[in-house]
């Protein structure tokens, strides 16, 4: 009966978290679905706690370290949730992604402890044949076996491994503490230590080595640190959301592999649908920037800023005044506003709502253009409006928006720089050419809200700035939103 109880948790903690995941990919379900996932992996996480029993007949025990770790990382953790703004999510993400990569490898240490006492490594030694006839033999009839085992460990030890210290160093990297830093032939010695990581496991193994197994098992595990910090110190600060998205996924696989080691489905179901769904991400976020993986592990653009044209001026823009601008939108048919990581900065997404209130209560009818990469981590733009109750169906994709733009008598564009460049159009010479960006240049006019001319993240001059139609409304989003609001009421 409670081997039933185990299985039906497992069966509802694998079922939710799947249905929770497909309702992540919709704002108006995502809450819901965020909730019915940690909902079942409760009650997958409690059922273990008190249901399992080892071969003995022995439940788990240890329920004060239990609880008091549950206790002390939820209080802990929940704080920190409520507390973080919006442009410090990604840091948030790395820092829980990173613990989820500890607690894989610290799995693989302790497995390992285990495995050493229940094998001499004489059973696990052997030829890589004999170890591959193992796996096959494995996967087809049953999983425990001393080498496949050892395997498994090792995997989750060395993606753990990474994972954490890779997310740390993202973490550090993100909150300002740390800068990027290249070592001379960085990518010769990533290289390097990835063999050494792949030859380690090889020799554990199949044992041709005299040396211990422990030995090599905290050799491999000081080199995967190393080989976590340094894949990630060149990369360039505002490319982290890449390389965060990159670990996520790899802490899946590790977290898999412990669902592998433990015979447990709900692990295994979890970590393969992070795994996956963190790969699909980062290939979404690269295809929508234009880049490939390799060019953002190498920092073409971004922190390194190794990029073309870069940053000459280009020419004479024309300014707006505040009370020119409101007659503009007051008179306006159709108004698009483009929200960018500047809005998300000012933390202007409230003032912005209201702005759009006043405009259509005038009968202006208005949109947000959406691009996939606004911002600093994927829906970033959706998240931001959303927590200022702006209705979903307001937020046109880039691919719905773009036709539109010809019949828009005004663009605002908030905070917004790279998503709205046509370089990325007309200049095969631009770092970011080939990215696809709003067109916001076939409507009527254009009005860009930003602090300066300076670039935005890819470190390029933008030539939108200096078109005729274009318009430069410069200050703090939230205070020129405030004073545009305040100015529309006045009319
Ligand atoms: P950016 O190109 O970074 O431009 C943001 C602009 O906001 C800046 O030019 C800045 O100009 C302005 N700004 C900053 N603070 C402001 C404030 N308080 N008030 C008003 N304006 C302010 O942003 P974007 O157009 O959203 O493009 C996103 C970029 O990030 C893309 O290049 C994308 O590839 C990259 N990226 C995105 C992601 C994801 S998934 N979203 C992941 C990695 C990289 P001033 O300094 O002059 O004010």
């Amino acid at each position: 009966m409670q081997n039933f109880l185990l299985l039906l948790s497992y069966l509802i903690g694998s079922i939710s978290f799947i249905v929770g995941l497909k309702m992540l990919s919709h704002p108006d379900t995502a809450r819901k679905g965020n909730l019915y996932a940690a909902v079942g992996m409760s009650i997958a996480i409690f059922a273990t706690i008190f249901l399992y029993t080892d071969e003995s007949g022995q439940h788990l025990g240890n329920y004060l370290w239990i609880f008091g770790g549950l206790i002390i990382g939820t209080a802990i953790g929940t704080m920190m949730a409520k507390k973080v703004q919006m442009t410090a999510m990604p840091q948030m993400v790395s820092l829980f992604n990173g613990m989820g990569g500890a607690c894989a490898a610290i799995i693989s240490i302790v497995e390992f402890k285990h495995l050493m006492h229940q094998q001499s490594s004489h059973d696990i030694g052997g030829s890589i044949t004999q170890l591959l006839s193992t796996i096959i033999e494995s996967v087809t009839t049953t999983p425990s076996n001393p080498k496949l085992t050892l395997l498994t460990i090792l995997v989750g030890l060395v993606i753990g491994t990474v994972s954490f210290f890779g997310s740390m160093i993202a973490f550090g990297k993100l909150n300002g503490n740390i800068n990027d830093k290249t070592l001379p032939a960085q990518q010769v010695v990533n290289i390097g230590l990835l063999l050494v990581i792949v030859g380690l496991i090889v020799v554990m193994l199949t044992g041709t080595t005299g040396l211990s197994l422990p030995v090599l098992f905290w050799s491999l595990f000081a080199i995967s640190a190393l080989y976590g910090i340094l894949f990630v110190m060149p990369i360039g600060g505002a490319d982290m959301p890449v390389v965060i998205s990159l670990l996520n996924s790899f802490t899946g696989v590790a977290a898999a592999c412990g669902g592998f080691l433990y015979h447990n489905p709900v692990m295994l179901t979890g970590g393969i649908l992070v795994g996956s769904a963190g790969t699909i991400l980062t290939i979404l976020m690269c295809k929508a920037m234009n880049r490939s993986l390799t060019n953002v592990i190498v920092g073409a653009f971004g922190g390194n800023k190794t990029g073309g044209a870069a940053t000459e001026s280009g020419g004479a823009y024309k300014e707006i005044s505040m009370s020119d601008t409101a007659v503009l939108m007051a008179y306006s048919k159709r108004v698009v506003i483009v929200p960018g990581y500047g809005l998300a900065v000012a933390q202007a997404q409230h003032t912005c709502h209201e702005l759009e209130k006043v405009l259509e209560e005038k009968g202006v009818e208005l949109t947000y253009a959406i691009h996939p990469v606004a911002g600093r981590m994927p829906g970033h733009m959706n998240v931001l409006l959303a927590e200022a109750d702006v209705p979903y169906e307001k937020l046109k994709e880039m691919e719905e928006i773009n036709p539109e733009f010809a019949q828009t008598d005004v663009v605002l564009i908030l905070g917004a720089n790279d998503v709205v460049n046509p370089a990325a159009k007309n200049d095969p010479s631009s770092p970011i050419y080939g990215m696809p960006i709003l067109e916001v240049e076939n409507a009527t006019h254009v009005i860009v809200n930003k602090r300066s001319m300076k670039p935005g993240y890819a470190g390029i001059e933008n030539a939108l700035f200096y078109q005729p139609k274009t318009s430069m409304l410069f200050g703090d989003a939230k205070k020129v939103l405030q004073d545009l609001v305040s100015e529309l009421k006045g009319m």
